[in-house]
């Protein structure tokens, strides 16, 4: 596999400071080095740089950083439209609003192939906020609704070339969702297994459902990871902790079977705070769970999908 690795140091959608050191961290924890263990070929684009676009007012006063978030949206929508159809991009972050960007580039090139373009939300938020029904006013928010095509970016965030279908999208892990969002959640038909969910069900047939749903459909398979889908007791370091996440054992368990699936077309790793680290234990456990998804395993395992 081609890795293309690209950096998107954004912290301008999140009230805690830290995130834009996040590409540094995946660096220095040794991420290239793991995926070239792998055997893949791996190239390091460096970090994408957004151009400031101009002030804009907009009615929700709660809104922060607007212009520099519809501006890093522009950016990373582009780098992801870019990249070449054999290339499996993995975009290090940086805040959770660079997905705005990173979902939206993809769901254009997706679009030109004619594959339906599938999204797997690793997440204990659904960040499913427009900019009229976000209250805390932190972008990181809204990335996955706009991404969707839901309306009220139009004139702040760039105009969309195609978005990705909410009933397409799959979010695991979720457990913290605001009222605005719920109600948007439902009304566009994202499909949401929440942690109680994961816990009746457990993690692996939930992941498998949706995953027979992109192989019958032969789409793309962008993965969005979130540090917070990751229980905080092995994950330090992210700002928007939330108490009963996924375990070290299943998230590495998803990554595998995404990986045996051989559907992942794109990756996100976003909202690790090098600041709130520990000794670099999250952006470890975020490498560990990187090389899962590109293939390292235990052992080797009879041939079979997922
Ligand atoms: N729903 C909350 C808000 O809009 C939390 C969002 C957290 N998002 C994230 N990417 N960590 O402020
Ligand atoms: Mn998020
Ligand atoms: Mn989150
Ligand atoms: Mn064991």
């Amino acid at each position: 596999m081609h890795c293309r690795i690209i950096g998107a140091p954004i912290q301008e959608g999140t009230d805690r400071r830290g995130c834009d050191m996040g590409p540094s961290s995946l660096r220095t924890a040794g991420l290239v080095e793991a995926l070239v263990e792998l055997g893949h070929s791996v190239a390091d684009m460096g970090q994408v740089v957004p151009t400031p676009g101009p002030l804009q007012a907009h009615p929700n006063k709660a809104l922060k950083a607007l212009p520099a978030i519809a501006a890093w949206t522009a950016a990373l929508a582009e780098a992801a439209y870019q990249m070449s159809a054999d290339a499996l991009p993995i975009f290090l972050g940086g805040d959770h609003s660079m997905s705005a960007g990173t979902v939206s580039g993809i769901a254009r090139r997706a679009d030109e192939l004619g594959k339906p373009l599938f999204v797997l939300w690793l997440d204990a938020h659904p960040d499913f906020h427009t900019l009229d029904t976000t209250t805390s006013g932190n972008l990181h928010g809204v990335p996955l609704a706009y991404a969707s095509g839901l309306s009220g970016f139009q004139g702040y965030f760039p105009k969309l070339q195609a978005n990705v279908s909410p009933e397409r999208i799959c979010a695991i892990g979720i457990r913290s969702v605001d009222p605005a969002e719920r109600v948007a959640l439902a009304e566009a038909g994202v499909v949401v297994h929440d942690m109680r969910a994961i816990d009746e069900h457990g993690i692996a047939p939930l992941l498998r459902a949706f995953l027979e749903r992109v192989a019958a459909e032969g789409g793309m398979l962008h993965v969005s990871f979130d540090v917070d889908f990751l229980d905080p007791a092995i994950a330090p370091a992210v700002g928007t902790t939330v108490p009963g996440g996924a375990t070290f054992r299943e998230a590495h368990l998803v990554m595998e079977m995404l990986h045996d699936s051989g559907l992942v077309t794109s990756l996100d790793l976003v909202e690790l705070n090098p600041f709130l680290d520990e000794r670099g234990r999250t952006a470890t456990l975020m490498v560990d769970l990187t090389a899962s998804l590109m293939g390292r395993r235990i052992m080797d395992r009879p041939t079979r999908s997922f």
